[in-house]
């Protein structure tokens, strides 16, 4: 499977909503999004503008405790932050969720044991108000990330 990667700059939370935005736009049922990278760098705030392109009304927040929350926009959205997942063994359900119809954004993939094949992989890396979104992605995500 080729890989292809991007690197987008954004200097502001507004400009990191639009990016996320524009994936939510474009996301295909199915899709799923990782996102990576340090506490707080601008995960969620991504996944703001992803549940806004999908047409999203309520308000998305971290679901850090409660590990996942959905949406019902043009397509349901699962928002997971598998940040406590860590050395906790209950990933199967968490990997129910991931596979299951709709978008599936997850933060701190890499906490969940098992890899996530096919997905959509962000990481991001933010210094003051610059952050730095790097994705990497098969074809199956060019069109969604195509115009960003
Ligand atoms: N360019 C930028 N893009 C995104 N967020 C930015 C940017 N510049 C500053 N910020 C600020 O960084 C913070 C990002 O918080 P956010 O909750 O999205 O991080 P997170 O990665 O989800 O954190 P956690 O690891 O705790 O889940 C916000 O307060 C936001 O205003
Ligand atoms: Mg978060």
């Amino acid at each position: 499977m080729t890989l292809m990667n991007k690197q987008l700059i954004t200097t502001s939370e507004a400009q990191t909503i639009a990016v996320g935005k524009h994936l939510g736009e474009q996301a295909f049922d199915g899709a799923i999004i990782t996102l990576n990278g340090d506490l707080g760098v601008g995960k969620t705030t991504i996944t703001k503008g992803i549940a806004l392109g999908l047409g999203i009304k309520n308000t998305v927040t971290s679901p850090t405790f409660t590990i996942m929350k959905q949406y019902d926009g043009r397509l349901r959205l699962t928002h997971i932050d598998a940040y406590r997942l860590n050395g906790i063994g209950f990933d199967g359900d968490i990997e129910d969720a991931i596979y299951q119809p709709g978008v599936a954004v997850i933060e701190w993939s890499e906490h969940i044991a098992q890899s996530i094949e096919h997905g959509l992989s962000i990481v991001m890396h933010r210094v003051g108000d610059t952050c730095t979104i790097t994705l990497t992605y098969d074809h199956t995500y060019a069109a969604m990330v195509e115009g960003l």
